[in-house]
């Protein structure tokens, strides 16, 4: 089947919805997803921030859909053309989206540890309005402890259900679904009682914002100061392969691998996720990259770099001279064969 995004033509599957047949496509075409996840069944369609424009439905049926579609969930036809980047339509509808979500979301990126790699952070970077019309008081939850490993901040939660359906799909303890209704929805009481199992740490790596964080790494760092490796050992539970994020010497938090649409390649269990720091448990491979505009370039480490000093950075690591050493990582070699260059 052909379909054009964009005006870029693709032969696809019968199956493909719009939005894989833009990841196929790649580049500027993607619609962003919130709530979408390749790795789970049953996800998208929660959070409308994929919405594209269907100008021509199909060769058989070349009418236009009349309202916006969630490319997630919408499946494509032989000869369908869809507009997505280039509709104003579009921009318009996910700028709406992206107020909609921030109605309830508190803006407290500067202590959020989610800053820096948030979803919904991209989001309002590129479709978010300066100002807000909301007036109202936001939606605030009470705290609620699920565990030794996990910090949940409901506040922060905008119910794209990832979490819900790595409940479903990975552990054992089948409890999914949204509790209450409206303002009140909520996701804890479910994902608290999946907490236990061995791949219940996997919520971190699927929720797209601060809601769900590492409570081993909370507060330790900010993630542009971190530098992410592969890394991978023997693992008797998953398949071992993560991403370390060392600051100096030390690794701070492990993680899953993500590709570029911030989906992990493949899960990892709460062993090798929480109770695997040290270095030597590790055979580092190689610095992982990310997409050129993501703030953990900062201070790429990919390639030789002179070492700078900014005056700045002196001043807010004020007398933490061994900080500001491991943030600028000039000892730790690039690779295995511990060249530096
Ligand atoms: S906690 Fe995170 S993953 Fe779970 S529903 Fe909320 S935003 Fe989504
Ligand atoms: S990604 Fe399509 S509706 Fe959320």
């Amino acid at each position: 089947m052909k379909v054009t995004i964009d005006g870029q033509s693709i032969e696809v599957a019968p199956g493909t919805t719009i939005l894989q047949a833009a990841r196929m496509i790649g580049g500027d075409v993607v619609p962003p997803a919130m709530c979408y996840y390749s790795k789970l069944k049953g996800s998208g369609g929660k959070c409308r921030c994929c919405l594209v424009e269907v100008a021509k439905g199909s060769d058989a049926d070349p009418r236009p859909m009349p309202k916006l579609m969630a490319s997630c969930v919408t499946g494509c036809m032989d000869g369908m053309e869809v507009n997505s980047k280039s509709s104003e339509r579009v921009t318009e509808a996910r700028k709406s989206v992206t107020e909609f979500l921030l109605i309830n979301h508190p803006l407290d990126c500067p202590v959020c540890d989610q800053a820096g790699e948030c979803d919904l952070q991209n989001l309002s970077f590129e479709h978010g309005k300066s100002q807000t019309r909301f007036i109202e008081e936001k939606r605030t939850f009470e705290p609620e402890n699920i565990g030794p490993n996990i910090q949940l901040h409901m506040n922060r939660c905008i119910l794209c259900q990832r979490c819900v359906q790595v409940a479903d799909q990975l552990t054992d303890n089948r409890v999914h679904g949204v509790m209450d209704r409206g303002d009140h929805a909520n996701i804890s009481t479910c994902i608290s009682k999946a907490i236990d199992n061995e791949f219940s740490g996997n919520m971190i790596d699927v929720c797209p914002v601060g809601a769900l964080t590492d409570k081993t790494f909370r507060f330790k760092s900010r993630v542009w100061f971190n530098k992410p490796y592969n890394a991978h050992r023997d693992c008797d539970k998953c398949c071992g392969k993560t991403t370390v994020w060392m600051f100096g010497g030390e690794i701070q938090r492990v993680t899953g691998r993500k590709d570029e649409y911030h989906e992990v390649e493949e899960f990892i269990c709460n062993g090798c996720r929480f109770d695997h720091k040290n270095v030597e448990d590790w055979t580092i491979e190689s610095p992982r990259e990310f997409e050129k505009d993501s703030v953990i370039n900062q201070n790429n480490y990919t390639q030789k770099l002179e070492k700078v000093e900014i005056a700045t950075e002196k001043n807010i690591l004020l007398g933490r001279d061994e900080d500001r050493k491991k943030i600028s990582m000039a000892e730790i070699p690039l690779n295995a064969n511990n060249t530096n260059s």
